[in-house]
This record gives structure tokens, C-alpha cells and sequence, in this order.
């Protein structure tokens, strides 16, 4: 089994006893509610250093009081046994998890409230001060002042719909780096501008760091695997293929010429509404820059954002002619 640590004075200490021994350190950051997507970023990990980290912690940083943190899900126990139960190459070291009121339900868990907790948000724009009640359970600490945000980066795709999602996505990702102090991390391509954000970042404020994106694994019919996926009624799912679906079709149709992103745009928007979906954000856009392009004749990345049921679902392709 992995060794569960909770705190980061102990995580600290795990990383320099590791480091002391002549370890290089891989982190692999998730918000738990492990699927095979979450583990072949393990197997990423474990191929480029000699120990493997993985944190779970749900920070409701990245989250806007509308979003859906109270029905995010959590299964800290099965993860733990998930990751008992792999073993060779997808084998996990430690796992970091922090705890804070989500994992003691007073936030996020319906039901179980009373304190009106916003996390890792502004001084000041919570409901509770930054000692007291907060400090004692919220390990990563509430009521921030700092802030990392990657201006432009954020600014388009899911940047649009999701403001303070990126802020917050930056600033635990430096806290984990800061705590964890690993060589190298490990990012699914999933999220991709999470992944271009967090390199971007690193290279600004020289972490010295490798950060390393890894393949969208996606279930046998094509969806992306997602924690969010549980939350789907059989019928959203099965609508949801859509996606997956019409990006391929962009994929082949840019391959064989078709390479105006106005009408490959319209025909993604027209497919995955046609199904039911209620469409975010289509773009299709540079790999690196994230900015829109209006023909395939570089390496781009066609993006979406959109919503079956009360589910909102991302997912990409990456076009490189
Ligand atoms: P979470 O959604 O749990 O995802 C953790 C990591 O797993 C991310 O790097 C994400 O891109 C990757 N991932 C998710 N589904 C994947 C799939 N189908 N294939 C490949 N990789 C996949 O992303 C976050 O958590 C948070 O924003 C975090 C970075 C932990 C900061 O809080």
C-alpha cells in the first residue's frame, strides 16, 4: 500500500528523506475519485523518476459557489485501494492528502452543512477568517491573499464560463509543487489548457520543475474518462459519445483537406447539438498559444466544453498536419 500522509510538514519530510537517499520525485496531482486515466498518469510517472507521489485533494479553490464542488465526487477509501491493488509499473509511492472541510463534509457534501466555507478564496471573501475554524481542519489553509494566474493563458476556453477556475487551478498546483518538491509532474492532456497553463507557469516563475503531459485514455467507445462521467444518466451518456465522436471525424476530416476551422467548427457544434448537448465552447486553436486559428496548417488543438444533463464534459484532439 501506499503511505498516506496528511500533512505537509510530513510530506516535506517524506520528499527530502527520499531525495537524501538519491530519488528523483513524480508527482502526479488529482482530485481523487481515481480511474484508469488517473493511473496512466501513474505509469507516465513512474517512467520518468524513481518515486511516485499522488495528491488527492478537492480544492474548492477552482470552484465558483455555482459550480458543482457539493456534488463532486469522493471515494477516498476506494482510491486507497485502487492504488493498493496496482502494482509494477503503475505502482504509487505516497499518497498526499490534505484534508479540508470537504473531507470532514462540513463544505461541498450536501446535507452535512452549516458552515458556509469557500476554501481556498480571497481574505476576506469567505465567510470565515483565515484562522480559527478553517485553519484547524484545512490543511492548505483558507482565506488567500496570493495568487497565481497565468494572464492570457486563461483568459479563452474554459477560462470563459469558469473565471476563478484557473486562479485557483495555478495557485494549488505551486502549493503541491512547493510541498511535494518533485522533479518532474505529471498532466493529462484531458485538461488541456490545465496542462499548457501549468507549463507555462513553471517555465515563468522558474520552478525547475519537468512537467509532462500525458494522452487522454478514453473508455472502449471513445469517451474521455472523467470522474464527472458517474454523474451521467445512462441516456446523457450515450448522447455524450457525441463528442468524442465528432472530434475524430474533425480529425480525419482536417487529415484529408478539409482544413477551415469555420466549417469544421459548425459541424461540431451542429453534431454535438443535434445529440442534445448544449455546447460551451467550441475553438479550435493553436497547441501552444491556445489562440483561435482559422485554417489547419499547424499544430492545433480542437477544444470543447459542453453540457449534457447537469454535467458539463471537456474534451479535445490534437491535430498536427
Ligand atoms: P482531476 O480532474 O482529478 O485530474 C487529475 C489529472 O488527471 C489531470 O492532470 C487530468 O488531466 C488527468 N486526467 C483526467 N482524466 C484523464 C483521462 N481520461 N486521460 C488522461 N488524463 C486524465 O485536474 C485536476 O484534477 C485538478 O485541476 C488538479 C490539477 C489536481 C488541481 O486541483
Amino acid at each position: 500500500l501506499p503511505e498516506i500522509i496528511t500533512n505537509k510538514d510530513e510530506m516535506r519530510k517524506w520528499s527530502r528523506a527520499m531525495r537524501c537517499r538519491g530519488n528523483t520525485i513524480a508527482l502526479v496531482p488529482t482530485m481523487g475519485y481515481l480511474h484508469q486515466g488517473h493511473l496512466s498518469l501513474v505509469e507516465k510517472a513512474r517512467s520518468l523518476a524513481d518515486v511516485v507521489v499522488v495528491s488527492i485533494y478537492v480544492n474548492p479553490g477552482q470552484f465558483s459557489p455555482s459550480e458543482d464542488l457539493s456534488t463532486y465526487p469522493s471515494d477516498f477509501d476506494g482510491d486507497i485501494r485502487k492504488l493498493g491493488s496496482v502494482s509494477g509499473c503503475r505502482r504509487v509511492d505516497a499518497v498526499f492528502h490534505p484534508r479540508n472541510l470537504y473531507d470532514y463534509g462540513i463544505i461541498g457534501r450536501k446535507g452535512k452543512g452549516g458552515i458556509e466555507f469557500e476554501g481556498l478564496r480571497e481574505e476576506g471573501e469567505t465567510g470565515l477568517p483565515a484562522s480559527g475554524v478553517s485553519s484547524c481542519v484545512e490543511e492548505m489553509g483558507g482565506g488567500h491573499e496570493t495568487w497565481v494566474k497565468v494572464e492570457r493563458l486563461e483568459r479563452g476556453l474554459c477560462g470563459k464560463s469558469r473565471p476563478v477556475f484557473f486562479r485557483g487551478v495555478a495557485t494549488v498546483v505551486t502549493k503541491l509543487f512547493n510541498i511535494v518538491d518533485p522533479d518532474v509532474a505529471v498532466f493529462g492532456k484531458k485538461d488541456y489548457q490545465q496542462w499548457r497553463i501549468v507549463q507555462r507557469m513553471v517555465r515563468d516563475l522558474d520552478f525547475g520543475i519537468r512537467i509532462v503531459g500525458s494522452d487522454i485514455l478514453r473508455e472502449e467507445d471513445g469517451l474521455a474518462m472523467s470522474s464527472r462521467n458517474v454523474r451521467l444518466s445512462p441516456e446523457d451518456r450515450e448522447k455524450a459519445l457525441s463528442i468524442s465522436k465528432s472530434l475524430f471525424q474533425a480529425k480525419s476530416l482536417a487529415e484529408t483537406g478539409q482544413t477551415n476551422c469555420g466549417e469544421l467548427r459548425d459541424s461540431l457544434v451542429q453534431a454535438i447539438t443535434g445529440a442534445g448537448g448544449k455546447v460551451d465552447y467550441v475553438e479550435i486553436v493553436d497547441q501552444q498559444s491556445l489562440e483561435t486559428v482559422g485554417e489547419v496548417n499547424s499544430p492545433v488543438v480542437i477544444c470543447i466544453a459542453a453540457w449534457f444533463g447537469n454535467v458539463r464534459l471537456i474534451d479535445n484532439i490534437e491535430i498536427s498536419v
